[in-house]
């Protein structure tokens, strides 16, 4: 087993990679819960509910289990509500923690309401998708989805600890794996030229989900993100860079309705798009960007823009929580490795999108 540590002011807690993690939850559950709720979705809970029950039942707490319906676009008040019932039907104390059994969608509206529930309870995140793996189970951002725009609802808890098991990756989707290394391989564009290489050089392992390039990925993302959001919790300034490509991804995910390409897809073409800007606008050599396609493209997720309508792109893309004003932010990349965080005037993005969006 592997062991990080995130240490943030809002809490420090370990991140644990490796197989059988799952088996060992009862370790992870403090000694004075009152009681444990897991909050998943009918997929997973199909697929690992049983051994998750018998791991959990080691504790000898009192175990509820809140099963969700699946999909990005059940990411939602209305969902949120659901778990704030169970719950409440259950009656437990703030002294009760929460386990996020699932992919990001679980992860963050599981952690949204360990924040509100009686002010703040605890929870642990097992996240069981590449894409919760390697990302969005680090660093404590948890939020819902508005018809307006993506995680505009949310809050800043990290949780207890995070509990990785590669196993429960055999279970998911090819679609689900691309979607997983587009936030993989973000971390090697952003903060790890050479992670980048490594990354080019074992794409097809990577998509195969050998063990060894598998987990190696996992651990080097969550030891990337475990740095920068360890420097900047609050996303004062650093932690915008794990944002790379997201201006674009959140506005094809908001503008196609949630759930229509997946989180991961959007990142992939957002990134591409990031990419290209960066060339025009500070100084990224094309050929750079042109790997960044490619990889992008090698993992299997769409490189080429959705055509949602030139003035709608923007409309959508000033809803971002990077936004100041009404100045669109991006995040962009002047050399392999190393992202920065820059207004670019509409006039210079309308032409690259124009360019780039299906006819
Ligand atoms: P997801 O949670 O919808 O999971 C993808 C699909 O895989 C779902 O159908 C799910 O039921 C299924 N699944 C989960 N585990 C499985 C398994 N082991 N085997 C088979 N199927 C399985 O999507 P995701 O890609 O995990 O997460 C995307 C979400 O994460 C988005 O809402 C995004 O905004 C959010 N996110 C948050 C952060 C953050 O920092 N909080 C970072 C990145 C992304
Ligand atoms: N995925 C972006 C962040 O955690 O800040």
């Amino acid at each position: 087993m592997h062991t990080l540590d995130v240490l943030t002011p809002g809490g420090n807690y370990p991140i644990h990679i490796g197989r059988g993690r799952l088996d060992s939850l009862a370790q992870v559950i403090p000694a004075d819960a009152t009681a444990v709720a897991v909050v998943t979705n009918v997929t997973v809970s199909a697929l690992y509910g049983p051994q998750v029950r018998a791991a959990l039942a080691a504790t000898g707490k009192p175990l509820h289990w809140i099963e969700l319906a699946d999909g990005e676009d059940t990411k939602t008040w209305q969902t949120l509500n659901q778990i704030f019932d169970a719950l409440l039907a259950a009656a437990l104390d703030r002294k009760a923690v929460l386990v996020a059994l699932g992919g990001g969608v679980i992860g963050d509206m599981c952690g949204f309401a360990a924040a509100c529930y009686m002010r703040g309870v605890r929870f642990i995140q097992v996240p069981t998708t590449l894409l919760a793996q390697v990302d969005s189970s680090v660093g404590g951002k948890t939020a819902i989805n508005h018809p307006l725009g993506k995680n505009m609802i949310g809050a800043f808890y990290q949780p207890q600890a995070v509990e990785i098991d590669p196993a429960v990756l055999a279970t998911l989707p090819a679609r689900e794996i691309s979607a997983g290394l587009a936030e993989t391989i973000k971390y090697g564009m952003i903060a790890d030229a050479r992670f980048f290489d490594w990354c080019e050089a074992n794409v097809q392992a990577l998509r195969q989900l050998d063990e060894t390039a598998i987990t190696y990925a996992v651990q080097r993302s969550c030891q990337i993100k475990a740095q920068v959001v360890s420097q900047d919790e609050r996303e004062t300034g650093l932690r915008a860079i794990l944002n790379f490509g997201h201006t674009f991804a959140h506005a094809i995910e908001s503008g196609l309705g949630y759930g229509q390409w997946l989180h991961g897809e959007a990142v992939g073409c957002g990134m591409v798009l990031a990419a290209q800007l960066s060339v025009q606008v500070c100084g990224l050599d094309p050929a750079v960007a042109g790997r960044i396609r490619d990889l992008v493209a090698a993992i299997g997720c769409p490189v080429q823009a959705p055509d949602l309508g030139l003035e709608r792109w923007f409309e959508l893309m000033r809803v971002d929580k990077k936004t100041e004003g009404s100045h669109i932010r991006y995040v962009l990349l002047p050399q392999l490795g190393q992202a920065t965080l820059q207004a670019v005037d509409d006039t210079l993005v309308r032409p690259l999108l124009a360019q780039k969006i299906k006819a």
